[in-house]
């Protein structure tokens, strides 16, 4: 796929994102909070990295993505940035760093960038934070909208559930174009119906990212410890796990614990002589 730049010095811009969506080619977005794990789905030619707020729950052991602070993911976004070469990083806005004004969002937004060195926001909801996207837009900033399931609203949606049927779905619709024409680059949709998810990206000319949205939407994003098997406990049903690290990582260290305890570890090629 050819998101990314051939040339390897050159990060991924969201006019790439627009060109490679408007060729039709499907692009993916994948979480990252270490420098360690940005540096290989940077090397997997990964074109966007997300600096979620799903750290608060995959990071910090939060149970949802409220109580995580912008001071908790400025460090996060700094080491994505410093791990990748060409993706282009993407730094969630937390809740409550945005919402109450657009001085707030702009101060926000301007320390992702000017101390982390973010290359775009992403923050949630519709027509409530309209005037923070025209004003980000306005100072230069590139705005990620996400609707649907909006984590940060976990109460007031009464649950993680599906998002957009019925009725809700003109609603979102003109979320979503209302984001469009404020000047977002992009849009999530997470886990709303499949045939709304289709028509919006049909809709919008600015690239649609699914999770838990069906085949249809331009990208896909998933949170990394979800997709590798990390993640404990019951996961949505939009995820599809390609590898079981929890079991490989408990498998190592259970052995070296065990050989620790044995005297078998270190054993004399990895002694120094
Ligand atoms: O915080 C996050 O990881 C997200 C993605 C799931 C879209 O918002």
């Amino acid at each position: 796929m050819s998101t990314v730049p051939a040339a390897s010095t050159r990060r991924t811009t969201i006019n790439d994102l627009q060109a490679a969506t408007a060729r039709g080619e499907r692009w993916p977005m994948i979480t990252a909070y270490d420098a360690m794990t940005a540096r290989i789905f940077d090397e997997a030619g990964i074109p966007v990295l997300l600096v979620g707020d799903s750290a608060a729950m995959v990071v910090y052991g939060y149970d949802s993505t409220l109580p995580v602070t912008v001071e908790d993911l400025l460090p996060l976004v700094g080491a994505v940035v410093r791990g990748s070469q060409r993706a282009l990083v993407v730094a969630d806005l937390p809740f409550g760093s945005y919402q109450a004004s657009i001085p707030q969002a702009l101060e926000t937004a301007t320390r992702f960038m000017k101390q982390a060195g973010a290359h775009a926001v992403k923050l949630e909801g519709g027509r409530h934070v309209l005037p923070q996207v025209e004003a980000m837009v306005a100072a230069g900033i590139p705005v990620m909208g996400h609707l649907g399931l909006t984590p940060q609203s976990v109460h007031a949606l009464g649950g993680y559930r599906v998002q957009g049927r019925g009725e809700a779905g003109d609603v979102l619709l003109r979320d979503a174009k209302a984001l469009e024409a404020a000047g977002a680059f992009s849009v999530v949709l997470e886990a709303v119906p499949a045939d709304l998810a289709a028509h919006v990206t049909e809709v919008l000319s600015i690239p649609t990212i699914g999770i838990g949205a069906g085949a249809s939407t331009d990208a896909q994003v998933i949170v990394w410890q979800d997709m590798a098997g990390l993640s404990a406990g019951p996961l949505p049903r939009f995820v599809k796990q390609y590898a079981d690290l929890r079991s490989t990582l408990s498998d190592a260290v259970l052995q070296w614990a065990d050989e620790v305890r044995s005297g078998a570890f270190p054993d004399a090629e990895h002694t120094y002589h």
